[in-house]
This record gives structure tokens, sequence and C-alpha cells, in this order.
């Protein structure tokens, strides 16, 4: 994977992104709404990347994460991924993480479409979903922006830090996207 955008590389994680994967991890900002808990041990960064720098392309059943680099430096400052539907490869899901310095830059929002471009396209994906906490206001503000559809509402559908949340779930499918937002 070697996508360039105007201000950033989409790029295989290297071991170089290492404290930088550690720093954000380790954020209280950032892991808010995510699954993994902090801290984030030292071990379990070197040992995704060294899983994850090998990938060359979305696995069935597994998911597939990317590194965001500032172009000018080559400095990892977040990770976007999809997981393909191990019973169906044309549905993917995609998750998306940045450092909380570069929050509010529209960095997302020049990435995805990237991601979007090579699934629908490269891989014929036909559908892809998202999913996020009713509260994380930046992550469905990002989706919606993209083209995305609110398609759910759980509520209190999931158990995080021993507190019932609640999920939007949104979806884009593959001609939607060339009719309306390939290309904007
Ligand atoms: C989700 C994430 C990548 C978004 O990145 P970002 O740089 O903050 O996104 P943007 O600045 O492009 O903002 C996206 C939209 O959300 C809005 N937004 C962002 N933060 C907001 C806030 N705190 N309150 C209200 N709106 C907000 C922005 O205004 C923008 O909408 P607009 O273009 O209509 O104005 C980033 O917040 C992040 O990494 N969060 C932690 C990880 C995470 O939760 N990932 C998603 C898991 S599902």
């Amino acid at each position: 994977m070697y996508i360039q955008t105007a201000r950033l590389v989409l790029r295989n994680f290297i071991d170089g992104d290492l404290e930088s994967f550690l720093a954000y991890h380790n954020d209280p900002e950032v892991a808010k709404y995510q699954g993994w808990g902090i801290p984030y041990p030292r071990e379990k960064g070197e040992s995704f990347i060294s899983y994850m720098k090998e990938r060359t392309a979305p696995k069935q059943g597994d998911w597939t994460q990317f590194a965001i680099a500032l172009k000018e430096k080559d400095e990892l400052i977040g990770d976007i991924g999809c997981y393909i539907k191990d019973d169906d490869a044309r549905q993917a899901r995609i998750g998306f993480t940045l450092a909380s310095k570069h929050w509010r830059k529209g960095y997302i929002s020049e990435v995805i479409p990237h991601l979007l471009e090579y699934l629908f396209e490269d891989m014929d994906v036909h559908r892809i979903v998202a999913d996020c906490d009713v509260e994380n206001i930046a992550s469905y503000r990002t989706l919606e922006k993209l083209g995305f559809r609110r398609e759910a509402h759980f509520v209190e559908s999931y158990l995080a830090d021993g507190v019932y949340t609640s999920e939007y779930h949104y979806g884009l499918l593959q001609r939607e996207w060339r009719e309306n937002f390939k290309g904007r």
C-alpha cells in the first residue's frame, strides 16, 4: 500500500512508527471510544506493527490496518483499517484513528476517500459499513460527510468499561458512492 494525498501518505506500517503509535494509543482522548483500553502496552504495539507491516492487501476475516503519515516528514499520525467479511469478500467494515494533536485539520476526510476508492474500485466491494458511539460526533460527522447513511441506532448495545453505550451504524453502497461521492 502506498497512496499519496495532498498532505499525507497512506502506507504500510514500519518499525519506526512504534513510538508515535504507542503515544496516540495511550492518549485517553483518542482511546475514549475505542475498544483497546489503556495503558496500551509496548509489546502489543510491537507485535501489531510486526504483524501488520507485511500485509500487502486486505485479508478476509481479519482487520488490515495502514499507517497515515505526514508526507513531508513521514511521521505517523494515525491509522485507517478495513475488515473484509470472512463469508463475503464484497462487504467491508472500516475504522480510523488520528493522534489528537492532528484533529480538526481535515486529514481524515482527505485520506478516507482513497481507501473507499481502493475498496470499491480495486477490490469491487459492494458495501462498506462503519459504526461508532453516539457521542463520538467527530466520527459520525466524518462518515456522513463522506456519504455514509445512518442505518441504525442501537440503544445501550455495547458494553464499554462496565457501562452499556449506544451506537450508530452506517452504510454506503458501491453504486451510491460512484453516483454521488466518487471524486468529490
Ligand atoms: C474520528 C477522528 C479521526 C476525526 O478526526 P478529526 O480530524 O477530528 O475530524 P474533522 O476535524 O475532519 O471533523 C469531522 C467533522 O466532525 C466535526 N467535529 C469534530 N470534532 C467535533 C466536536 N468535538 N464537536 C462537534 N463536531 C465535531 C467537525 O466539525 C467536522 O464536521 P464539519 O466538516 O461538518 O465541520 C478523530 O476524532 C479521532 O481519531 N478520534 C479518536 C478515534 C476514534 O474515535 N475513531 C473513530 C472510531 S469509530
